[in-house]
């Protein structure tokens, strides 16, 4: 029988990429977002690549929506093998001194109560299947920290510290989990959201890097390690591109 692999965060980015890229492995996909017309555009393309999705609209700050997920993984047509828990992003930069309290909210909502709401829901399902993965796509913002990142950062170590206290708490079932740390990631969403639909401030964070990662490289570490045998455990993945050797250390042309 087909595995059922669940992205969140699948109308956009890296989310989408992923859901493309599991498609592509033999993965049926729940592809969960708020924004439906853009699910159903990738639903199609999938489909028409061979692959097989389905479109789920799930805001994974609310209970009942992602209830309808765990709905949804119950109906689909297989063991529910794989949960990407991608949906997130960051607001702001702004410093601790002055951050908006609603930015903060925001990026805890969605990152970690979302990345916890949705484990949780779909917890049972994974475990039933006799093999089940966690994926958590932190980042490396959830390993460190910088000026003005303190709302984010403070998220991603969030997720970091759940990716790390489930592995724990489930040894001895039949479930891995597995952190995802990518760094800088040209997406064509993320810093927007970050700056509130200035395209100018989100084309700056990339301005002289020569080959940002690209969604699709991102896809393509999660499902290299959800493809590993069952009792392989990568516990986490640190990616980054060639130009930044760490947070505060990018290679930009010109500069
Ligand atoms: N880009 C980077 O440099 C980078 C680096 C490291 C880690 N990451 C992490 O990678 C993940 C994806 O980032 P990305 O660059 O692909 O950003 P993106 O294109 O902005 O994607 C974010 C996704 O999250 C979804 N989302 C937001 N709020 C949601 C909610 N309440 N319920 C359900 N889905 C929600 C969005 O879909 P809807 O709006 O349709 O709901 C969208 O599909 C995030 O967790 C981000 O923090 C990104």
């Amino acid at each position: 029988m087909t595995s059922v692999a669940i992205v969140t965060g699948a109308s956009s980015g890296i989310g989408a990429a992923t859901a493309r890229r599991l498609a592509a492995e033999g993965f049926h996909v729940l592809a969960a977002a708020r924004r439906a017309d853009r699910l159903a555009d990738l639903v199609k393309e999938i489909t028409a690549a061979g692959g097989q999705a389905t479109a789920v609209t799930c805001d994974v700050t609310s209970d009942e929506s992602v209830a309808g997920l765990a709905e949804a993984a119950a109906q689909a047509p297989g063991p529910v093998t794989l949960l990407v828990n991608n949906a997130g992003g960051a607001r702001g930069l702004d410093p601790v001194e002055s951050a908006s309290i609603g930015d903060w909210q925001w990026m805890y909502d969605v990152n970690v109560l979302g990345t916890l709401r949705v484990t949780q829901a779909l917890l049972p399902a994974l475990e039933a299947s006799g093999g089940g993965t966690i994926v958590v796509v932190s980042s490396t913002a959830g390993l460190t920290v910088y000026e003005g990142g303190g709302g984010y950062t403070a998220a991603k170590h969030a997720q970091t510290a759940i990716a790390g206290t489930l592995r724990l708490e489930l040894c001895g079932r039949p479930l891995r989990v597995v952190e995802i740390d990518p760094g800088m990631v040209r997406t064509d969403e993320f810093g927007l959201v970050r700056f509130d639909g200035d395209a100018d401030r989100a084309a700056a964070v990339y301005a002289g890097v020569p080959d940002p990662l690209v969604a699709d490289d991102v896809a393509d570490c999660i499902a290299w390690c959800a493809t590993r045998p069952q009792h392989v455990n990568v516990d986490r993945l640190v990616v980054r591109p060639r130009a930044q050797a760490a947070q505060h250390k990018v290679h930009r042309i010109g500069s």
